[in-house]
């Protein structure tokens, strides 16, 4: 793999691996404010983060050397609801502009299967981002937390998924028994 695609790569591993202890330590936040499906959606997206930080480690661990890992991440824990506002914009944020980054720096590299994992994670970050918005809608108008079906995440891509399983993963087309149910 070319050296800035593995940096890249390296970055991403920051990222998701920062996001699942952040989402870990919102869930938890969410379940004392008496929000069980918000707690229950926010430990999908830690389980998210981990397949995914797995993933790019897997990749990056392919070039030898110890190397300094540089991301950005927000230091935040408030009310839930603020918890979910700052998850959704860090998800807006990795679907329109980290992701397409990565995927085009891979691209330009000639690196195209890196490039195709960095496009799925747009995807499942804009999928995510969609979730995110919705529930926030939902406890601006009801005041209380919505109803969310059960929870699967794709080992593979990091896909969170509600209600009753594909045949296969949506995203990057993984049999279903790589969809880990969340409880
Ligand atoms: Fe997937």
């Amino acid at each position: 793999m070319k050296r800035v695609t593995a940096q890249s790569m390296r970055d991403a591993f920051g990222v998701e691996s920062a996001s699942h202890m952040r989402y870990l330590i919102f869930s938890g936040k969410a379940a004392a404010e008496q929000f069980p499906n918000v707690a229950r959606l926010f430990r999908a997206l830690a389980a998210s983060g981990k397949a995914r930080a797995t993933r790019h480690y897997e990749q990056a661990s392919r070039l030898l050397g110890e190397y300094c890992v540089n991301f950005s991440t927000p230091f935040f824990l408030e009310r839930t609801m603020d918890n979910i506002t700052k998850a959704w914009e860090a998800c807006k944020d990795a679907a329109e502009e980290f992701y397409p980054a990565c995927t085009a720096v891979a691209r330009s590299q000639n690196e195209l299967h890196a490039a195709k994992e960095f496009e799925w994670f747009a995807q499942v970050e804009k999928n995510h981002s969609d979730m995110l918005r919705t529930v926030l809608g939902f406890i601006e108008h009801a005041a209380e937390e919505p109803k969310i079906g059960d929870l699967r995440v794709c080992d593979i891509c990091g896909l969170v998924i509600e209600g009753k399983p594909p045949e296969d993963c949506p995203v990057c087309e993984a049999k279903s028994s790589f969809l880990i149910s969340v409880e």
